[in-house]
Formats: C-alpha cells, structure tokens, sequence
C-alpha cells in the first residue's frame, strides 16, 4: 500500500475531465491537481515552451511527493520525450491511441485536439505503431479551449464551432472520433450535434483510469484510507476554475491554491 497522492496536471480545467474518471474508479485515492491558468492555452505554444512547463510542473509534483503522475494533457504528451523522466508517468494520448485502434470498424479514425498536437501527428504515429492499416484524420480546433476556459462550452458559439471543424472529418466518413484534448469532454453537447450519427466518440481518460488502477493494483501501491481527498492548485484566474471544477465534479471546492509554478 501506499498512501501518497496521485498527481495530475492540465494547462486549465481541462484535465478536471480526467480527474473526475480517475476519482469515480479510484475514490480512496488522494490527489495533488494543478492547473496551467495563467500559461494557457498550451495549444499554440512551441514544443520547447511545453516542454519547459512540463519540467517545472513535475518538479512541483514531486515536492508534494506524489506516487505516480497522470499527464492530463495532450498537447503536453505531444512535446515530451517521457524517458526524459525517472518518474512514473502515465500518458492520455497513448490511451487515446489504444482506445481508438480497438474500436474502429472501417480503420478511419478523427482526432480533433489543438494546433501543436495535431501538428506534432503524435496521435498518426501511436495509431499507426498499433495497425498501420488505419487512417488517422486530424483537425486543429484552436477556439475550443479558450471557449471552456471562459466558461462558454455550451454558447451558440461553441455550436457554431463544432459544426465548422467537424465538416471535413465527417466527409471522410470516419467511425470513430478522438477527443484528443482534456478540455473537449466539457464540449460534448456541442461535438455530439456536429458530428455524423454513429461515429464512436472517444473520451482517452476513461482507458487511462483503468491503466492507472491496473498499476497500482499490480505493484500494490493502492491507498489504504477510506476516503479520498484532492488539493487544488493554479497558476492564476481561480474563479473560473472554481466554477468549472464545482459543476464538472459535482463536489464543493472552496479552496484553491494560486501558487508561483515559474519558481520550479
Ligand atoms: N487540455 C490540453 C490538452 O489536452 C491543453 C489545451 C490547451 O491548453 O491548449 O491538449
């Protein structure tokens, strides 16, 4: 057993989304979040801008001594190289890649995430490592992030969105689409309306979550307490991650840490 935390980050509200999966499997687990505000989107930043906040945000979770890290965070898992560290990472984009390749009947799979993780092909490249039969169409959504961090996921605009950056994914005739950022599950209504009727829509998280748990099980690392607890931590703008957290967890979350995440 071991009842140290398990650290999860995001660059905003995004990785809530994983969190919550994380806390409906593992409920006794205690969890370290933190939440890029003031840095994002990460969508638009350089790979070496990532890969600097990558670094900064796994020193801060190792202060809190977490036992494994769950990068909620596609754009991040599209700029780093994970042998760079000796902790225990666990990757959303991989189970994205899996989850995808398992499901897809026709082999045409779309992935909608932001312009640095399309444009790094990170998911082409997994998908392909597993059968390189399947075709794998990516879309940039730029406007999707900044719309859920300022709490607009389900304006008109969000709609309007949706429809213009799934038209060309559905004119492949893909069955399966890949929600390839954390922040997206928060778009569902919108992407479900704009999507074609029966394409298979993947949440990576929910894999991820087993992936974790399978983990701990295996190398008996699970917590022992009876209920589990979650600290909360930003880098600026707490009020509207309040508010997301609050709604997406359904839980009351009153405190919020705003802490200095360039001192790491
Ligand atoms: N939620 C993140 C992802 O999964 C990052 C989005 C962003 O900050 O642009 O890619």
């Amino acid at each position: 057993m071991d009842i140290r935390p398990i650290g999860v980050f995001d660059s905003g509200v995004g990785g809530l989304t994983v969190l919550k999966r994380l806390k409906e499997i593992l409920p006794n687990e205690d969890y370290i979040y933190f939440g890029d505000t003031k840095r994002v989107p990460y969508g638009d930043k350089s790979q070496d801008e990532i890969k600097k906040y990558a670094r900064q945000i796994i020193n801060f979770m190792k202060e809190k001594n977490v036992k494994v890290i769950v990068i909620a965070c596609n754009t991040t898992c599209a700029s780093i190289d994970k042998n760079d560290y000796d902790e225990i990472l666990f990757d959303v984009l991989e189970a994205g890649s899996k989850s995808a390749s398992a499901v897809t009947r026709n082999k045409k799979i779309g992935v909608i995430a932001t312009t640095r993780t399309i444009e790094s092909k990170s998911y082409e490249k997994n998908i392909k490592s597993i059968n390189k039969n399947i075709v794998v169409y990516g879309r940039a959504c730029p406007e999707f992030v900044p719309l859920v961090e300022s709490g607009l996921a389900e304006s008109a605009d969000a709609f309007d969105k949706a429809k213009e950056y799934l038209k060309d994914l559905n004119m492949k005739g893909i069955d399966t689409l890949i929600l390839g950022c954390t922040h997206y599950p928060i778009l569902l209504k919108a992407i479900e309306s704009a999507v074609n009727k029966d394409t298979e829509i993947i949440d990576p998280a929910i894999r991820l979550s087993i992936e974790v748990k399978n983990y701990l099980e295996n190398n008996d690392m699970l917590s022992t307490s009876t209920i589990g607890h979650t600290e909360y931590f930003v880098s600026s703008n707490k009020e509207n991650f309040i508010k997301t957290a609050k709604m997406l967890l359904n839980e009351d979350i009153n405190i919020v840490n705003r802490i200095d995440i360039e001192k790491y």
